[in-house]
C-alpha cells in the first residue's frame, strides 16, 4: 500500500515511521514532511489541496492520513472524498469541533456532554454581565482556530473583561476572537483521550498527559506541548467507562444525526473533577507530541487501524497494544516558545547502548536537511526522544538517556516529563 501523510512536524514522523515498519506499507509520501522524513520516505512540495488530489490519483495512493487541523478545517477531506480518493480525517463540517469553539460548546449542550457552564457571545455587554455572576479564575476563548494560544485564564472579573474586550474588538486574535466563549474555571486534572472513529464506530487508545507550560513543575509560558507519556494511570475503567457512555458515544451519535458523520482522530481534552470526566475541548486530530508516545505503543497494524477507519469497518478491527509505557521528551530551541533561533547543527553520539537502541528513538519536528546533508534545528520544537519501558519510570529514564546524546546549541527541555505518575 501507498500512503500520504499530510504536514510536517514530529507527529507526522511518528506516524510515518510507525508506517515505516508496517508489512502493508510499501511507499510513504509527505507533505510537506520536514528535514527528517526524507529518511522515512519522500517529501513533496505541493500545498494546494487539488494538486495533492492529482498526485494521490497518479501515484495510486491507497490512503492519505492528515497530520494537522488546517487542512481539515480548510477542507482538504472534501476535496479527496469529491474525487473518490481515501482520505483519514474529518470533512470540514465535522472539523468544526476543533475550528469553532462556539460550534464545539453549543453542539456539547446540545447532546448533553458534561462540560463546564459557558456563554458565547460577540457582544461586550453579554460578556461582562456573565463575568459578573462568575468567582475568579475565568475563562476566556477565542472562537476560531489560534494555534493554541486563543484561551485566556483571567484571575479576576477585571482581567476577564479586558481579555474579552481585546478579543471582540479583533485586536487580539483577529477574525478568530471576534466571537468568544467565557466559561467557568474547572480545578483538576487534565487528560488527553483519543478516540479513533470510522463515522458510526470507534476504538480508544490509551490515555496520555500532555506537558504544556515550557518549564519544570509546569511553570513558565505555555507551548505547544513540551513532552507526554501513556498510558497515564490517572485514568481508571470507572472513567474510560464513563467517557464512552456520556462523551463518545453521545458525540459520535449526534454528529451522525447532524449529517456529518465523524471520521478521524476524535482529540478529546478533558477535565478530571472529583472523578467526572468533564469535556474542556474537542481537536480532530493527534496531539503533538501524544502521538509520538502512542504509535510505538500500537501492537498491532497502525495501517490497518487507519485503513478501516477510513472505510468505515473499525467494527472488524482488533486492536492490540503493548504492555508498556511510553515517555516522549520534547527538546526545543533557545529562544521557544518567545521567537525563532538561529539554526543549529543536530550531533548525535553513537548509541552503543543496546537496551537503548531498541528501547527509544527520536521523532523528528523541526528540523532542516542542509545542503551538506547535515541536520540542523530550525523550528521551535526540535525533535521528540520517546523512550519505551515496562514502568513509567524506565521509559523516562530511556527518554532521557537519549536526551543526553543529542546535541545542538541552545537546546533545552524540560526534566520532569512524567513526573504526576510517579
Ligand atoms: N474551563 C477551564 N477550566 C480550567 N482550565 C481550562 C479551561 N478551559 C481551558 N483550560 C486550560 O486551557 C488550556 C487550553 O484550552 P483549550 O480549550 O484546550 O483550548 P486550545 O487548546 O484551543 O488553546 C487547556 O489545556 C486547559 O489547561
Ligand atoms: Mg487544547
Amino acid at each position: 500500500m501507498n500512503v500520504l501523510i499530510l504536514g510536517a512536524g514530529g507527529r507526522e514522523y511518528s506516524i510515518g515511521l510507525a508506517l515505516s515498519k508496517d508489512k502493508n506499507v510499501e511507499n510513504i509520501y509527505f507533505a510537506p514532511g520536514n528535514g527528517a522524513t526524507d529518511e522515512l520516505g519522500k517529501n513533496l512540495d505541493i500545498s494546494d489541496f487539488s494538486q495533492l488530489a492529482d498526485f494521490a490519483e497518479e501515484n495510486s495512493i491507497d490512503l492519505t492520513i492528515v497530520g494537522p487541523e488546517g487542512p481539515l478545517v480548510e477542507g482538504v477531506v472534501d476535496v479527496f472524498e469529491l474525487r473518490g480518493l481515501l482520505i483519514f480525517g474529518p470533512t470540514a463540517k465535522a472539523a468544526q469541533l476543533e475550528g469553532s469553539k462556539i460550534f464545539m460548546k453549543n453542539f456539547l449542550a446540545r447532546h448533553n456532554v458534561p462540560t463546564a457552564n459557558y456563554i458565547e457571545t460577540n457582544s461586550l455587554q453579554d460578556a461582562y454581565r456573565f463575568i459578573e455572576t462568575l468567582e475568579a479564575p475565568i475563562v476566556v476563548k477565542a472562537d476560531g482556530l489560534c494555534g493554541g494560544k486563543g484561551v485566556i485564564i483571567a484571575t479576576s472579573q477585571e482581567e476577564a473583561k479586558k481579555a474579552s474586550g481585546e478579543m471582540l474588538s479583533g485586536s487580539s486574535f483577529g477574525q478568530s476572537g471576534t466571537s468568544i466563549v467565557i466559561e467557568e474555571f474547572l480545578d483538576g486534572y487534565e487528560l488527553s483521550v483519543f478516540a479513533i472513529c470510522d463515522g458510526e464506530d470507534y476504538v480508544v487508545l490509551p490515555a496520555a498527559q500532555d506537558h504544556k507550560r515550557l518549564l519544570n513543575n509546569d511553570e513558565g509560558p505555555n507551548t505547544g506541548g513540551m513532552g507526554a507519556y501513556a498510558p497515564t494511570p490517572l485514568v481508571n475503567d470507572k472513567i474510560y467507562k464513563k467517557l464512552d457512555e456520556r462523551v463518545i458515544i453521545p458525540t459520535l451519535e449526534g454528529m451522525k444525526s447532524e449529517g456529518m458523520p465523524f471520521k478521524g482522530v476524535l482529540f478529546i481534552g478533558v477535565m478530571v473533577v472529583d472523578d467526572e470526566p468533564i469535556i474542556l475541548e474537542y481537536n480532530v486530530r493527534f496531539g503533538d507530541p501524544e502521538c509520538e508516545e502512542l504509535m510505538p505503543l500500537l501492537k498491532s497494524s497502525v495501517f490497518d487501524l487507519f485503513y478501516k477507519a477510513s472505510t468505515n469497518d473499525l467494527k472488524n478491527l482488533k486492536i492490540e497494544f503493548h504492555d508498556k509505557y511510553a515517555v516522549g521528551v520534547v527538546m526545543a530551541s533557545k529562544d521557544y516558545p518567545y521567537k525563532s533561533s538561529a539554526m543549529a547543527e543536530i550531533l548525535i553520539d553513537d548509541i552503543y547502548h543496546e537496551e537503548l537502541n531498541e528501547n527509544a528513538h527520536i521523532s523528528y519536528a523541526g528540523v532542516t536537511r542542509g545542503e551538506d546533508g547535515k541536520l540542523y534545528a530550525s523550528g521551535g520544537r526540535v525533535l521528540v526522544c520517546v523512550g519505551i519501558g515496562e514502568s513509567i519510570a524506565i521509559a523516562q529514564e530511556r527518554a532521557y538517556m537519549l536526551v543526553g546524546q543529542i546535541h545542538f546549541a541552545g537546546k533545552q527541555c524540560r526534566t520532569d516529563i512524567a513526573y504526576q505518575a510517579l
